[in-house]
């Protein structure tokens, strides 16, 4: 089996873009992905912030340079745009877009409150239009590749997800959410619980838990559980006591199977050795239980060439939603993905403050 990689060119005409947002995130990850694209032709780049839109614009060799999204949408038409900003300004300006008729792609979180997020969902369907919210791991090639290991029929079907995301807890409100976790929740738990509901659908109860260490400003390690509709279970642990930027999935599956994606960067898939033909070795002593000649492990690596937007997803995120803009069908994630993804965050939340289970459908009926 190969890493999957289809960040593929189309022979459709390009889809005509402008971007919104010229920060930090957009110009480290996102806009040195637009290059690879064929399928995508940026016609106009806006930000508040002139400079960062003159320097975008150069960078990527776009005459039309905004300071207010309004006029941008009036002046060049765009059928498409990539909103990426602080979320309180994305989720309005998001609403413009859909307004305008603008298919668009809009960066986690799409709101600060699940409620936001919902009328972000609703427009878009409203108006018949593509929305994707950013979320780059579903998009990795390794992530797509495990995902696709797990949906073998010799993996059996998907039981647990262990994820890890390490993140420092915040010692200031981000984006001004209260308590202080909220901000992490939304900042950086986001991308693993929209992974684990990429891979064992939607959660129907949050159970969180933290440790209370006095060492570490606003709380230590967060560990959630997921409870999913189908029965199965996604353990979210939010770390943040990891010697670097660990990012980490591990799927089991009913087969006795196993995948593990480490760093979006090595994908390891395990099978019991007797379903593989491994020769059990008899333990001298029978107390020492069983061994095996060889524990059978298959590991791909992510290519060393990639640049980092391609290994961790961007260039395949933007891909998809070009992909979606032509192809009609929904990217994903969708708005409404990223609204259930939100609500999710507010049951950890509450799970935290009350600890006790929090069904989603609790937070749905008190915030969506
Ligand atoms: N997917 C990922 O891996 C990932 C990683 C980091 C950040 N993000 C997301 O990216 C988003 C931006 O984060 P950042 O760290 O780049 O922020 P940032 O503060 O560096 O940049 C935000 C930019 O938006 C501009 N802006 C604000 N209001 C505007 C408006 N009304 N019109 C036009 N431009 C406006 C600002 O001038 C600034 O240049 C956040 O939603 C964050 O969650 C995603």
């Amino acid at each position: 089996m190969q890493i999957e990689d289809f960040a593929a060119e189309s022979e459709l005409p390009p889809v005509r873009v402008g971007l919104v947002g010229c920060g930090r995130h957009a110009s480290f990850c996102i806009h040195p992905s637009l290059p690879y694209l064929p399928q995508i032709e940026v016609v106009a780049v806006c930000d508040l912030d002139e400079s960062r839109a003159r320097s975008t614009a150069g960078r990527l060799g776009v005459p039309a340079v905004y300071t207010q999204t309004g006029r941008m949408l009036a002046e060049q038409q765009p059928e498409a745009v990539i909103v990426i900003g602080p979320p309180a300004m994305q989720n309005p300006v998001g609403l413009e877009c859909l307004a305008h008729g603008c298919h668009l792609l809009i960066d986690k979180p799409p709101g600060l409150c699940p409620a936001d997020a919902r009328r972000l969902a609703e427009a878009a369907d409203d108006a018949g239009l593509i929305g994707q919210v950013g979320h780059n791991q579903r998009h990795s090639p390794a992530m797509r590749t495990a995902r696709r290991m797990a949906a073998s029929p010799e993996f059996g079907d998907p039981t647990t997800v262990f994820t890890k995301y390490c993140g420092e807890i915040p010692t200031e409100p981000f984006w001004g959410l209260e308590p202080l976790v909220r901000g992490l929740l939304y900042y950086q738990a986001v991308h693993p619980v929209d992974t684990s509901r990429s891979i064992l659908g939607e959660i129907e109860t949050v159970t969180a838990y933290q440790v209370q260490s006095g060492s570490v400003a606003g709380g230590g390690p967060i560990v959630a559980v997921l409870e999913f509709v189908n029965g199965t279970l996604a353990v979210l642990d939010q770390n943040t006591a990891t010697p670097y930027f660990q990012v980490r999935t591990t799927i089991t599956g009913s087969a006795g199977t196993s995948v593990d994606v480490v760093d979006l960067d090595r994908v390891t898939y395990l099978q019991r050795p007797e379903d593989t033909g491994q020769r059990r070795v008899e333990p001298a002593d029978p107390g020492f239980g069983m061994f095996y000649e060889v524990m059978p492990a298959q590991t791909w690596q992510v290519p060393r060439q990639y640049p980092a937007e391609k290994a961790w997803g961007y260039v395949d995120q933007l891909a998809a939603f070009a992909a979606a803009v032509r192809g009609g069908e929904p990217g994903k994630p969708t708005l409404w993905d990223g609204y259930e993804n939100l609500l999710a965050l507010e049951a950890i939340s509450r799970s935290l403050t009350t600890g006790r289970p929090v069904p989603i459908d609790e937070i749905r009926a008190d915030l969506g």
